[in-house]
């Protein structure tokens, strides 16, 4: 199946020059949502995860169900002052602004083997603060996983350059 026709491009949202590929298409219909969950698990499944971890908001909806394929608990990485407890933060620069986002302390036990879900990775700003936060909670982030890939923006190989391998499923130069 071809991911690609279910996602949708909308052209200078939220800012002009921005191509943005919208996912709710693709978990909208019923079996783009599940062929790409099936494709986001397969490179991952003989790596031994402990624990998903998804990203605030889209990364939700994705790491949620690859956490329940997998029979693993689930992590939120939320922005900033969404959580009850104690956290950890980190801030980063977007595509197109800046942010911060924040864990549980005590959301991930010494040595998990984690895998970070997203639905896209573009500069991998969000990524690396999210797998750096994952990292001080005592994670050992086992890989990345996202729907969509923008190599032009570089975000995948800085990860990989953290040490952590990268999976996507479609890329748009
Ligand atoms: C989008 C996307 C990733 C991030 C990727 O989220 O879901 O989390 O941007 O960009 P980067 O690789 O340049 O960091 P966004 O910040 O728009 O938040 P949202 O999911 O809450 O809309
Ligand atoms: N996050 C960062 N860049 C994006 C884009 N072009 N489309 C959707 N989400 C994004």
């Amino acid at each position: 199946m071809d991911l690609k026709s279910a996602i949708r491009t909308i052209p200078d949202y939220p800012k002009p020059g921005i191509m943005f590929r919208d996912v709710t298409t693709l978990i909208g219909d019923a079996r783009a949502f599940r062929v790409a969950v099936d494709r986001m698990v397969q490179p991952w499944a003989g790596a031994k995860i402990d624990r998903v971890a998804g990203t605030e908001a889209r990364g939700f909806i994705l790491g949620g169900a690859v956490a329940h394929q997998l029979s693993v608990g689930f992590t939120p990485v939320r922005k900033r002052g969404k959580l009850p407890h104690r956290t950890l933060i980190e801030e980063y620069e977007l595509e197109y602004g800046q942010d911060a986002i924040e864990i549980h302390v005590d959301a991930i036990q010494e040595n998990d083997r984690v895998l970070l879900v997203d639905d896209l990775i573009a500069t991998g700003g969000t990524a690396e603060a999210s797998i750096r936060l994952l990292q001080r909670a005592g994670a050992t982030v086992v890989g990345a996983a996202f729907v969509i890939d923008l190599p032009d923006l570089g975000g995948a190989k800085r990860i990989e350059a953290m040490g952590v391998p990268v999976s996507s499923l479609v890329q748009y130069e």
